[in-house]
């Protein structure tokens, strides 16, 4: 057994600048995702259906249901435009009431340019019936480490039974 660990070895005091980072800055980004459900190209699946109930509204089909999806981020609504990353994660359906809210635990994984390879992380609650939805960014990888912010989202075109396909619209402002 090693000799009793002091306080000091297992902490210390660290600047920014030890890690490379300076001055804080302000990254924003703007492109859309294209959740798929159907058709050859699923890139969401649902891995939770919730059980069935006779008594609750018609929004709660989705209270329990837990999707797993990694779909593209693209610049334009069209999903033929320049890809830039992926957007990798789960989400739950969280009420159990009219309103329609998820819980989202998804990560921005960037493929392109300088940001290719680093990833952002948002942890919240997206209520699905509002027009613009506000969600936390709680941290990143690679040139988001440390980051923090928020994105605002909308749907750009709802879902469509012939394409088995949404379009969202994300804003992404973060800091670090
Ligand atoms: C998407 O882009 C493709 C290829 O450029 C084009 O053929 C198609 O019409 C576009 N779709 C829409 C909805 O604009
Ligand atoms: C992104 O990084 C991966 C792994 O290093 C590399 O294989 C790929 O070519 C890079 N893509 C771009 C567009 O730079």
């Amino acid at each position: 057994m090693a000799a009793a660990t002091s306080q000091s070895s297992i902490g210390r005091t660290m600047s920014k600048e030890d890690i490379g980072l300076k001055t804080e800055k302000l990254t924003h980004f703007h492109f859309f995702i294209h959740v798929i459900i159907s058709g050859p190209n699923i890139d969401d699946v649902i891995v939770v259906l919730p059980p069935p109930t006779s008594t609750t509204p018609a929004a709660n089909a989705f209270f329990g249901r837990v999707d797993v999806l990694d779909t593209p981020l693209t610049i334009g609504p069209n999903i033929s435009s320049d890809r830039i990353g992926s957007m990798q994660g789960v989400v739950a359906g969280t009420s159990p009431v009219e309103e329609l809210a998820y819980f989202m635990e998804v990560t921005f994984v960037f493929t392109e340019g300088k940001y290719n390879g680093s990833t952002l992380v948002i942890l919240g609650r997206n209520q699905a019936t509002m027009k613009v939805r506000e969600l936390p960014i709680v941290g990143g990888t690679g040139i988001f480490r440390f980051a923090r912010g928020y994105a605002l989202t909308r749907t750009y075109s709802p879902f469509d039974p012939k394409t088995g396909t949404a379009i969202h619209e994300y804003n992404l402002f973060i800091t670090n």
